[in-house]
């Protein structure tokens, strides 16, 4: 299966900035052999959608309103995603902490982006305390548990699951690649306990947390990592080309 190097822009970067970036990344990728998505904050999505319009890069939303249609203002939709974004990012933990979404509302938008034939990128992943209290594992599990119960099993096969434990996110105190390891096999195997190990397996498992250009090709080496979800690092044209080059 290819590998998937995902940049989360997060909310960074003016319309002229991401432009200048995703230029930048049009021209220095060459031939990578993993597929690559670059997600640029909402007033820049359609910009760089059309400047990697015959580019190999292609391109994210970092959210999803849970409706398609609604008086929600300020909400963006499923609808108006399509045509311009391939994939979307959904539950990642700025959003489960800063803006209250809960396990529920994770579903729904994940459901929401299938619908809309988005593919979710589902960011699950344990905080600090979990962590130090020995429930790593179990908290992943039950998210995903919730987070995936608003899809048939039929559709299951169309998401991509970022592992991006809390703690790691924007300290540089990235995951070390055997605890990596063992919450991606935690995963495939809560996977195909769940479902049908054949609609499973083309599910990719991403790791993301201080991933950069030195300790990324460690992540790549896990068995059953299917990629990566960056986030400072892919703001950086030269690392992140690296990364996607590895
Ligand atoms: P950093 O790579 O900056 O730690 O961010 C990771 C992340 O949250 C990607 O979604």
């Amino acid at each position: 299966m290819k590998n998937l190097i995902v940049g989360n822009w997060k909310m960074n970067l003016t319309i002229g900035q991401s432009l200048l970036l995703s230029e930048r990344l049009k021209n220095n990728l060459k031939n990578p052999t993993s597929d690559i998505v670059v997600c640029p904050n909402y007033v820049s999505l359609a910009a760089v959608s059309i400047d990697l319009k015959d580019s190999i890069i292609k391109v994210g939303a970092q959210n999803i309103n849970a409706n398609d249609e609604r008086a929600y203002t300020g909400e963006v939709s499923g609808p108006m995603l399509k045509g311009i974004a391939k994939y979307v990012i959904v539950g990642h933990s700025e959003r489960r902490i800063h803006f209250g979404e809960t396990n529920k509302t994770v579903a729904l938008k994940v459901a929401a982006a299938v619908r809309n034939k988005l593919t979710p990128i589902l960011c699950v992943g344990e905080n600090l305390h979990q962590r130090n209290e020995g429930l790593a594992g179990r908290t992943v599990t039950d998210q995903l548990e919730e987070n995936l119960s608003e899809l048939t099993h039929k559709e299951i096969s169309k998401i991509v699951i970022a592992y991006e434990p809390v703690w790691a996110i924007g300290t540089g105190e990235n995951a070390e690649p055997f605890e990596v390891e063992k919450m991606i096999k935690t995963i495939r195997r809560f996977l195909i306990n769940k479902y049908k190990a054949k609609i499973v397996v083309s599910i990719k498992l991403l790791y993301g947390g201080s991933v950069n250009s030195d300790n990324a090709n460690a992540y790549l080496s896990i068995d059953n990592c299917n990629g990566l979800l960056v986030g400072g690092a892919s703001l950086n044209y030269r690392q992140f080309t690296k990364i996607c080059q590895l």
